[in-house]
């Protein structure tokens, strides 16, 4: 693959992404300061993942507002693939998400897509059901975020009492998308199995569900790491052919992995950190693996300074552990001046993790008795 090339798609993220390039790849919208503008006018203040522009892309947002400012209140709608455990970088769409329920007082439907990651197994041997028991590990995650158990319901594709709730609409949007729409969007070949294909029409109705259950039109914001675009982006045609709205979308940057370029995946352990990792795992991972701006000695360092656009550490703590603007400008330019070390960069950022990581391992064992409040009952 060429230096400049790379591929994002729900599947695979790989290269070094061009999120310019992508906005026009994807014939989608960027987040303007107009645009946030608009959104502070609701919500008083900007989450710093809005302020930054770690969420950078949209698709009719400006719609959505003009609907809300109507009266008609829109419901958020995201999701998890539950392929194993859950890592920091799940977390940012969702933390999104959470503050975005609070400020819009929003119902949030979440849905696990646990047939999708038997269908798209690594391990042949592997069955549907382990990846029943990984949803509910990775429940236990979604709710540690803090969404309102009141306004949220979570949907497993396997259980029977969801898939029963989804089935006709799955079957209407499926009658609408032809393989070779799939095959263009997502590169499928032909030796793709017809439950592969499947898929997107499953994953596109929890943005309908709520209009069809309550049997008016309601408007629906989707926030998500923008490798799952493409789904939507074949749904988004098919959905106003059977009387819906079209859904907007916010979509995020990748967290990159430990060790550089590219989206932290689970399919690369010591690239990653997951909620549940020990204190010292993550020191271990970050002192060992996490890629540095900084020079190759102490005194080069001082005397040239090191480079905060291409650390892990800096990215990190800009797109999730440093909500403080003044905290983070001061990190970048005391790193870019040589004042502050790699060493102590890692271990401000280490410190910053397990901080978070503490109160989420807490939050994720108070989980497991919450769980019921969370699951859709009819
Ligand atoms: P999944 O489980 O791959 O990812 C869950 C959410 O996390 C985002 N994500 C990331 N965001 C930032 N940095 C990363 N390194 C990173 N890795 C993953 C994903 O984009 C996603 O938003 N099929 C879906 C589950 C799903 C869904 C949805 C997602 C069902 N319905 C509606 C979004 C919206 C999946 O496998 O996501």
């Amino acid at each position: 693959m060429a230096k400049e090339q790379f591929v994002v798609t729900p599947w695979e993220v790989s290269g070094k992404v061009d999120y310019e390039k992508l906005i026009k790849e994807f014939g989608t919208e960027p987040i303007t300061d107009e645009l946030l503008g608009r959104i502070k006018k609701h919500t008083k203040e900007l989450h710093f993942m809005l302020r930054r522009k770690i969420f950078f892309s949209h698709r009719d947002m400006n719609w959505l507002l003009n609907e809300y400012e109507k009266g008609n209140k829109f419901f958020l709608y995201t999701g998890r693939g539950p392929s194993g455990p859950v890592h920091i970088g799940h977390l940012l769409p969702w933390i999104l998400t959470k503050w975005l329920q609070e400020k819009f007082d929003a119902e949030l439907w979440f849905q696990f897509t646990d047939d999708e990651k038997f269908l798209f197994r690594k391990k042949q041997d592997a069955h549907l059901e382990d990846y029943q028991k990984i949803s509910y590990e990775n429940a236990l995650d979604v709710i540690a975020v803090g969404f309102n158990p009141k306004k949220t319901h979570f949907l497993v594709n396997s259980r029977p009492e969801h898939a029963g709730l989804m089935h006709d609409e799955a079957i209407k949007i499926a009658d609408r998308i032809t393989a070779s729409t799939v095959k263009a969007s997502f590169g499928f070949e032909d030796s793709y199995s017809i439950g592969q294909f499947f898929i997107t029409a499953i994953q596109a109705v929890p943005a309908i569900l709520p209009s069809v259950l309550k049997g008016k039109n309601i408007p629906c914001l989707i926030p998500l790491g923008v490798d799952q675009d493409p789904h939507f982006r074949v749904a988004r045609d098919v959905y106003p052919k059977l009387g819906f709205y079209k859904p907007a979308i916010m979509h995020s940057k990748f967290m990159t992995g430990l060790l550089a370029d590219g989206k932290m995946s689970a399919s690369i352990p010591q690239s990653t950190i997951y909620t549940t990792d020990t204190p010292k795992e993550v020191e271990e991972k970050i002192k060992k693996h996490a890629f540095s701006g900084g020079r190759g000695s102490l005194a080069e360092h001082r005397k040239y300074g090191g480079n905060p656009d291409i650390d892990v550490c800096y990215q990190w703590l800009q797109a999730f552990f440093e909500p403080d603007d003044k905290k983070l400008a001061k990190i970048y330019n005391d790193y870019k001046s040589g004042k502050l070390l790699t060493s102590d960069l890692k271990s401000y950022t280490i410190e910053k993790i397990n901080a978070f990581l503490k109160e989420h391992q807490k939050a994720r064992e108070k989980a497991k008795k919450q769980l019921d409040k969370f699951l859709y009952k009819a």
